[in-house]
């Protein structure tokens, strides 16, 4: 599987998809690049999502399986917002990484949940006086060539010492039983040298949100931070967004945009990136139709994908365990892919979509702190009253027709746009044999994109640099540009050679002209898929791509 994932990251740079950032000075851990194919990609991944979500949806009618019509409006807000916002989010007090560190730190070694194996060894439970053996799922990735049972030892005691903060480690009672390091639990070691175990540090948090300056005297008070969601920007113009336009509860509100968290080992070529897009939606409910509306959006947001030919075999919906959820979510679901660096029968996340009631809102109003046991919640001043260390501004909803107000709850479908790409780049990678200009059947690469989002959708060949031919496929070239086609024009090298070219960037149809058409004005339209080759008019092949593209 990993060499299967090597061959398509080689793709990726060969053919211009994806760079490693700043890549002639040594590159630039966790940024990627992407390069003229990937742009197109990515932008059509980013506008399959916008268009279905927002521009082509239809607030006068309810979609399939969704309880009632509703509107759908975008908003696009600056990546650097008020530091407040990040305290009544809960980013600043809890959005953190756990780390260990050793004194004599040389090495760095983490404990990584994608690539997970079982580790077994004694270790003390919370409170116990001897040891128990346990059996832990850990993946040590060490940054250089170090020894195994150096790090089972050192997996084994920050468990020892995490187990302290017993809310956040699962530990069980069944000494055979299985802990396993959930996504945010992510752990750094830093130690001396691998056979030697160092002086382990308390773990410590460490936020993973990027802090930069405003202004030029740059004091403390200047701090601000690039935004680690774009969720944040939804919320804190809710009330704009009800106050400017005609939408009613229920609606939702949906942003792309670029999103910033310094990931202690970013990892997996974009799938855990330092900067990367989402692409949110932030679904505004009443409280009683809200789980109806998660039940909505978890199975429309999974049809999403398999629309865009991602197979179901590879895709799985996983609703969290209650003792995965947050405190204020009723409910919580990830879409996840099994991508090709991750092991046999294991997933990788897509989107996770959140019920979480009126947490957001509730909290930009009354401010929340965090208490003692890691939880934010109102702060109230000696009388009880709330502090009012949110914006103080009110953000309930007024039913017209019920006359009711409420604080709307929030269903959050939340998808990253470099994951999504990345899981399309996965699926398409295909290797099968085709015959050669000399009829010998070849090993073929192909990316087998769905034709919404492949980067080009046709190719325009003359068979011969003469007779007519490029003038007849330029003129074709044209006319199905003029269209807003993404087509591309090619004369050099043998046809099969031009076709393979085509195949291994993902164009669904390559278009031939050839001695024929001059004679009876027709061409060859060749399928990328079923390498099927039908003769149609020249004037038909615009009409014929618009057709297939529209499926
Ligand atoms: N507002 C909710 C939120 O941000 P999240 O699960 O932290 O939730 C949502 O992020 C999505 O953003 C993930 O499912 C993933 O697709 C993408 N994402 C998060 N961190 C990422 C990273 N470091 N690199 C690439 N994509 C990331």
């Amino acid at each position: 599987r990993s060499g299967l994932m090597d061959k398509i990251v080689a793709l990726c740079k060969r053919r211009g998809f994806i760079f490693q950032n700043s890549e002639i000075y040594g590159g630039l851990n966790g940024f990627w690049d992407y390069g003229p194919l990937g742009t197109e990609l990515k932008r059509n991944v980013r506008n399959a999502w916008y268009d279905d979500m927002v521009s082509r949806h239809d607030p006068l009618d309810a979609p399939e399986g969704a309880p009632q019509a509703f509107s759908m409006v975008g908003v696009e807000t600056s990546i650097i917002m008020h530091p407040q916002v990040w305290k009544c989010s809960g980013h600043f007090d809890l959005f953190v990484d756990k780390m260990v560190d050793c004194r004599e730190a040389k090495k760095r070694y983490r404990f990584d949940h994608i690539k997970g194996r079982w580790i077994e060894g004694q270790v003390k439970d919370p409170g116990a006086e001897t040891k128990t053996k346990r059996k832990l799922f850990i993946t040590a990735v060490a940054d250089g060539d170090e020894l195994e049972a150096a790090l089972t030892q050192r997996a084994l005691k920050i468990f020892e010492m995490r187990s302290k903060d017993a809310d956040k480690l699962q530990w069980q009672s069944d000494p055979t039983s299985f802990v396993t390091i959930s996504q945010s639990d992510y752990v750094n070691v830093l130690a001396p040298d691998a056979t030697a175990p160092g002086t382990l540090t308390e773990p410590r948090d460490f936020n993973l949100m990027f802090k930069t300056i405003i202004g030029a005297l740059g004091t403390a008070d200047d701090t601000a931070y690039l935004r680690p969601e774009t969720a944040q920007g939804i919320f804190v113009n809710f009330k704009n967004v009800c106050d400017s336009t005609r939408v009613k509860v229920p609606f939702g509100i949906c942003q792309v945009g670029k999103s910033f968290r310094n990931e202690i080992t970013p990892r997996n070529f974009t799938f855990r990136s330092r900067e990367f897009e989402q692409m949110e939606i932030e679904f505004f409910c009443h409280p009683a139709e809200s789980q109806a509306w998660y039940t909505y959006w978890r199975n429309r947001r999974y049809a999403w994908y398999t629309s865009l030919g991602i197979k179901s075999d590879k895709l799985i919906l996983r609703e969290h365990a209650a003792d995965e959820l947050s405190h204020y979510s009723c409910g919580t679901a990830d879409i996840e892919y099994a991508f090709p660096f991750l092991d046999e029968g294991e997933y990788g996340e897509l989107e996770g979509i959140a019920h979480r009631g009126d947490f957001d809102l509730r909290s930009h109003m009354e401010g929340k702190l965090k208490n003692e046991n890691g939880q934010l919640v109102v702060e109230k001043d000696a009388d009880g009253n709330p502090r009012h260390r949110g914006s103080g501004k009110d953000l309930t909803y007024f039913d017209d027709a019920t006359r009711e107000r409420f604080t709307p709850h929030v269903v959050e479908p939340s998808a990253g746009a470099d994951r999504g790409t990345l899981a399309f780049l996965c699926e398409a990678y295909h290797e099968d044999e085709a015959p050669d200009d000399k009829g010998q059947m070849q090993t073929r690469v192909v990316m087998k994109f769905h034709p919404r989002l492949a980067p080009i959708k046709v190719a325009v060949f003359p068979l011969l640099k003469k007779d007519g031919h490029p003038e007849a496929a330029k003129e074709i070239y044209r006319d199905l540009r003029s269209a807003g086609i993404a087509t591309t024009y090619d004369e050099q090298a043998a046809i099969g050679k031009r076709y393979r070219r085509q195949d291994e960037i993902g164009t669904p149809w390559c278009i031939t002209v050839d001695g024929d058409t001059a004679k009876d004005g027709t061409v060859t339209l060749r399928d990328r898929d079923s390498l099927e080759q039908v003769r149609i008019p020249v004037k038909e092949v615009t009409p014929e791509i618009q057709r297939r593209l529209r499926g």
